[in-house]
């Protein structure tokens, strides 16, 4: 049920008024104009702050904070965690505060509020926009129930370096994925109505570069020249922008020596002036005043500066704004007409989202975990699961097989869930365990697990593991890793299975030669090198969510045929990372003809080059699995490319037909990708980007003719002057199942 909560003071009928609240009218800018005009220097400033604790701290209102509010000292409160300050806090800025200004609450609604769906990269991998947007409205819906109409969401980093805990949140290593999603996950949160009171404003983050990190160490380091940045880490972005979004989050990265948080190349030419971008941008937390760890700071004071000149228009916890602004402005070191206009954009956000009129939040617990709401979450689970490996068939099970359910991540309903789920209970987490007896039944199912946890190191439990092995048919293995080895500040050098999982794998190979059926989750791809041979089949379910374990289940029992691509490349070995498929060739580009590997070296080889190309002697060049790879119960077959014209004009449109079809004796979902390569540029281009992609449902033998366009403008790219360019010359588009395996056609453009 649906309803409106009224302060609370009104609700628990304490007083009987009615809530004061400020009347603005006019267009949008007059209401600024209006609102501005009332304000002193000390409300402008206080709309510029943005308080609040860790999400563990659940205690009482603080007496300064509810001061600091009713004085209009703030403008947005991150982490309440309880329903009722959030309308006492509210109450207090609508009735008592000077200009009775609404507060806006935010919180890291990441991948679900209470019904937790995949990981965002797990999202990534139903390479299905619509169901981001769906499970985006869903966690819109429940979290705006507990007043929370800001999320911290989606998270944009273009991650190519799975070391960085964070990739869990992101959504790949490509631009073109990461921008359908992007835009997905803004229509999603946002709703088609901001001021519906069921729409929460998104916010684009990290803003920019984070995620490239170097060595993949959180926090850590960037460096990407501008083109790199303009054609690989912005694009996400830009599509957020276009999608409406009102909020952007400055990084904790310093980008080419310059922190983000006090970055105005990015913060005001590129977002403001070149994207015209009107809403506001938020500081990550503490952001600005780590400018001084970063050394670009002297001070607090300075920091303060920096950031404001940049474009960071509201301060997360720090607060140094708080304390500097009003000394930096009577010392005119800062315009205060700098400030006017970070105020104006924050109260331009506050105005769209109708918070003048409709302050408080509405009631609505009966949408919070419900059947719909477990659905599409089961579904983002279904579609997310990559199917890596499928040896002889041995998935989907069959109905007559016993089953050793084995591995730490069988039944951890924490676990499942993943990283940033400070509102996801693992109460309402169903395991794959739970759902496996649900569907086969005690009688069929050995359960043993092993190891206690992902890191556990104990083999004391490996033999009675190894008793439920042998009197099954088959090994379910769950291995992973716990959702607390990814996520922020959770990198990790080594990224194979931690703990002894390897080793009780290995041995329930060698004990029982059974086979074996390893289902990962993890907030990462994780290194197989020491395994992959002892396993028949290879699952990823990443972190699924509440509705991971009957997702998971009806993969392996053949309810649904498994249909996730890798939105990242998966690699052999974590000496190969970073590894990405749209790399550049080198004048030396690695190939199986010319591959050498580290034993094919004589001993006391005389030093030289020839022969060798850009690969490793140890690990070569290939992935463990490229990127947009995922098997199916069912196989696809590719033929029939045909492309509508040789050469492309300025302002034209290339038509790529081709046939699939469906070779299996199962109905499948195929996605379909699409690649171009711009072979010769004037900087050197990938040799593959991704243009687009489909996903097609065949049945058995059936086939289809797709057809995907290639607008001129998707040729483009930003050349070393930073211009978008449309070079002539020789392309090639492929299409494929995945961005190794492809058929190719070749086009000129003029
Ligand atoms: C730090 C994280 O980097 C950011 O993603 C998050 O939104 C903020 N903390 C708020 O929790």
């Amino acid at each position: 049920m649906r309803r409106l909560i009224l302060p609370f003071v009104v609700t628990l009928g304490l007083f009987g008024c009615e809530p004061n609240q400020q009347v603005v009218e006019g267009s949008l800018e007059q209401q600024i104009d209006s609102l501005m005009s009332k304000m002193t220097l000390t409300e402008k400033i206080g709309q510029t702050a943005q308080r609040g604790t860790s999400s563990r701290v659940k205690g009482a209102l603080s007496e300064e904070l509810k001061t600091a509010v009713r004085e209009g000292r703030v403008g947005s409160l991150i982490n309440v965690m309880n329903k009722e300050f959030v309308d006492e806090l509210q109450r207090i800025a609508v009735e008592e505060s000077p200009n009775r200004i609404p507060l806006i609450f935010a919180r890291d609604v990441i991948h679900g509020f209470k019904t937790i769906f995949p990981i965002p990269l797990g999202q990534a991998a139903t390479w299905n926009p619509r169901l981001v947007e769906d499970g985006a409205r869903v966690a819109a819906v429940e979290a705006s129930t507990y007043g929370v109409r800001w999320t911290f969401a989606p998270m944009l980093d273009i991650a190519r370096d799975p070391r960085w805990g964070r990739i869990a949140e992101s959504p790949g290593e490509d631009p073109f994925l990461a921008s359908e999603l992007s835009a997905a996950y803004v229509r999603g949160f946002q709703g088609k109505d901001l001021t519906d009171p069921s729409s929460m404003v998104a916010c684009a983050k990290h803003f920019v570069g984070y995620g490239a990190a170097e060595g993949g160490r959180d926090y850590n380091t960037t460096i990407i020249h501008e083109p790199l940045l303009r054609n690989v880490y912005l694009p996400p972005f830009k599509k957020a922008v276009d999608a409406g979004v009102q909020t952007f989050m400055s990084g904790f990265n310093e980008l080419n020596g310059v922190p983000v948080s006090g970055n105005k190349f990015l913060l005001d030419q590129v977002l403001r002036q070149e994207w015209a971008f009107d809403g506001f941008v938020v500081s990550d937390w503490n952001s600005v005043t780590e400018m001084i760890a970063h050394g670009y700071c002297e001070d607090e004071k300075d920091a303060a500066f920096k950031a404001a000149r940049a474009g960071v228009d509201m301060e997360m916890t720090s607060q140094s704004y708080d304390n500097y602004l009003e000394e930096l402005i009577n010392q005119g070191k800062l315009d205060e007409k700098e400030l006017d206009r970070m105020v104006r954009s924050i109260l331009r956000v506050k105005l769209r989202m109708g918070l003048f009129d409709q302050p408080y939040r509405m009631e609505n617990e009966d949408a919070i975990l419900s059947e719909s709401h477990l659905e599409k979450a089961k579904q983002a689970a279904l579609q997310s699961i990559v199917l890596l490996k499928n040896e002889d068939g041995v998935l989907p099970l069959k109905s007559s097989q016993k089953i050793a359910v084995i591995g730490p991540l069988a039944n951890a309903p924490l676990d499942q869930l993943g990283t940033w789920i400070f509102d996801g209970d693992q109460d309402d987490s169903v395991t794959p365990l739970t759902s496996l007896l649900d569907k086969l039944g005690k009688q069929n199912v050995n359960s043993v697990p092993g190891l206690g946890f992902s890191r556990d190191r104990s083999v004391a439990r490996f033999s009675k593991a190894i008793r439920a092995a042998e009197q099954s048919d088959v090994v379910l293995f769950f291995g992973g890793e716990e959702a607390i080895l990814s996520g922020e500040a959770h990198s990790r050098a080594h990224i194979n299975l931690p703990g002894v999982q390897e080793e009780l794998i290995k041995t329930i190979r060698a004990k029982t030669k059974k086979p074996i059926v390893l289902i990962i989750q993890a907030g990462r791809p994780i290194v197989l090198e020491n395994i992959i041979n002892e396993v028949d089949a290879v699952l990823m379910a990443w972190h699924p969510g509440t509705m991971g374990g009957p997702a998971i289940t009806d993969v392996l029992l053949g309810e649904f045929n498994p249909s996730g691509r890798l939105p990242v490349t998966w690699p052999k070995s974590a000496g190969q990372v970073p590894i990405y498929y749209n790399y550049k060739n080198t004048g030396r580009p690695a190939s199986e003809a010319s591959f050498v590997g580290i034993d094919d070296i004589p001993v006391g080889a005389w030093q030289s080059s020839l022969g060798n190309n850009s690969h490793y002697l140890d690990d070569g060049f290939r992935p463990q699995y490229p990127f947009g790879y995922g098997l199916s119960y069912t196989s696809f077959a590719y033929g029939d490319l045909n492309i509508s014209k040789d050469t492309l004009g300025s302002n034209d449109v290339l038509k790529v037909r081709f046939e699939l079809t469906n070779t299996g004796t199962l109905p499948g979902a195929e996605t379909v990708q699409m690649y171009i390569r711009d072979h010769v540029g004037s900087i050197t281009r990938p040799v593959k980007e991704l243009k687009n992609f489909q996903r097609v449902m065949l049945n058995p033998k059936e086939s289809k003719v797709i057809e995907l366009t290639i607008d001129s403008s998707d040729l483009k790219f930003y050349n070393a002057e930073n211009q978008f360019v449309l070079e002539p010359g020789q392309f090639s588009v492929y299409v494929g199942a995945n961005a190794q395996s492809s058929i190719r056609k070749d086009f000129w453009v003029k």
